[in-house]
């Protein structure tokens, strides 16, 4: 199969089951030119040099400009200096060294978020795993964190899956067309997260009202666009990605019963099978564009300068070169620095956050239901290549237990 039809058949809603033997033709060309002159990485040294390359941009300042584009980008989508001063001022209010307890206090309350969405399932019978856990409970979590009123959260499902749709590369079709429908979402967001400041409706403890009133900051505060822009940066991307992890947990565990029980014995054991789980089913599989600003050199073929370039991290996590047995999943393997997360100036901001959420989610579930089989294997999944998980993930169980 020629490598431009590999990246086809994996953007193919038909592969989304199972697009690990595609990733294992396409590392055979690790650096590899498709048919629209864009170029997919998918070898583990080679993704984990150009993580750290400030030679590809995150930037898409021009193409969202001429697609209409009025906001500026989030500080996923700039580069340093601009990058660097806009995330270590929102990180200021996240995590280590200014704020290094907040997302280890966020456990018990994160724990009764879980608790009260279990006891709302039935006592035995069928539920959706998806729909009734593993999406509200993000959701939930990221809006307390920001300080969103929670009536307003369910409004976030349709801007979610909107903008979820934009990011997939769609070969054939100009991809103006797909920005334009992001800039669109991210528009709406915006005016109610502007919206939402002015009112004076956000908890005073939040996220939120914490980075407007941050005038201690060095090069702070953000500015009243910064704080918009970058609150919807963590609405989408704190919730999206958590919810294709716990329900590719909930799939693996199902479908693996030694390691389910094992689980529910052993509690301590879920940060280690968190992190398996990050490399051997990622949520965010594909970073889609990243810009070459100069001729890069890599694994021997040279990218021009101009290029967009895919940078392929569920195949990085399943390199051979880089893990021993990758197809298997083995919670206790030594080899784990997998790519789940990215690396470099732009990885997750939200991973401590998320790791939790996934170590409670997984935990949880597995002590209290009682004898969970799956309904449907493989799920139906949703239509996203790069952020791929299940859209539904029906479940029988006999019970639930205290
Ligand atoms: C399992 C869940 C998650 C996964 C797999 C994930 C994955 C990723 C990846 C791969 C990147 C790198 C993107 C790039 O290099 O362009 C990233 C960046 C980012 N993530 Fe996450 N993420 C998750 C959860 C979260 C959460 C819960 C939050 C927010 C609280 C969050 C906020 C961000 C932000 C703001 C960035 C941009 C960082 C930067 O550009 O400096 N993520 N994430």
């Amino acid at each position: 199969m020629g490598n431009e039809t590999l990246m086809r058949k994996i953007l193919d809603y038909g592969s989304r089951a199972d697009p690990y033997p595609l990733y294992t033709e396409l590392r055979k060309t690790p650096v590899c030119r498709q048919e629209d002159g864009s170029y997919t990485v998918s070898t583990y040294p080679e993704l984990l040099a150009l993580l750290h390359d400030p030679r590809l941009t995150s930037t898409h300042a021009e193409e969202e400009a001429a697609a209409g584009g009025q906001f500026p980008p989030a500080f996923i989508g700039m580069d340093p200096p601009e990058h660097d001063r806009v995330r270590s001022l929102a990180m200021r209010q996240f995590g280590p060294p200014h704020s290094p307890r907040l997302i280890e206090e966020l456990r018990p309350s994160l724990e009764t978020t879980v608790n009260g969405l279990i006891d709302a399932f039935p006592d035995g019978g069928e539920l959706d795993l998806v729909d009734s856990f593993a999406y509200p409970f993000p959701v939930t979590a990221i809006c307390r964190l920001l300080g969103v009123p929670h009536e307003d959260e369910p409004r976030f499902r349709e801007w979610a899956d909107a903008l979820v749709a934009s990011i997939d590369p769609r070969p054939g079709e100009d991809p103006s067309i797909r920005m334009q429908e992001g800039i669109e979402t991210r528009k709406e967001l915006a005016f109610y997260i502007n919206e939402l400041i002015d009112s004076g409706r956000s908890d005073t403890n939040g996220m939120l009202t914490r980075l407007a009133r941050d005038h201690e900051a060095e090069g702070g505060p953000l500015s009243r666009l910064e704080l918009v822009v970058t609150s919807v940066l963590l609405l989408i991307a704190g919730h999206e990605t958590t919810v294709n992890l716990i329900s590719n947990g909930m799939l693996t565990l199902l479908r693996r019963p030694d390691l389910f029980e094992r689980l529910r014995r052993e509690p301590e054991m879920a940060p280690r099978l968190v992190e398996e789980l990050l490399r051997f089913e990622p949520p965010v599989q594909i970073i889609p564009r990243r810009g070459a600003l100069t001729d890069i050199e890599i694994g021997g073929v040279t990218i021009p300068e101009g290029s967009v370039v895919a940078l392929m991290l569920a195949s990085g996590n399943r390199d051979p070169q880089r893990f021993r047995d990758p197809d298997h999943f083995d919670p206790d393997r030594s080899d784990i620095e997998h790519l789940g997360f990215g690396s470099g100036i732009h990885s997750c901001f939200g991973a401590p956050l998320a790791r939790l959420e996934g170590q409670i989610a997984l935990v949880e579930l597995v002590r209290r239901l009682d004898n969970p089989r799956l309904l449907q294997d493989p799920p139906p999944y949703r239509s996203s290549a790069v952020l791929r998980g299940p859209r539904h993930l029906p479940v029988a169980f006999d019970g639930l237990r205290p």
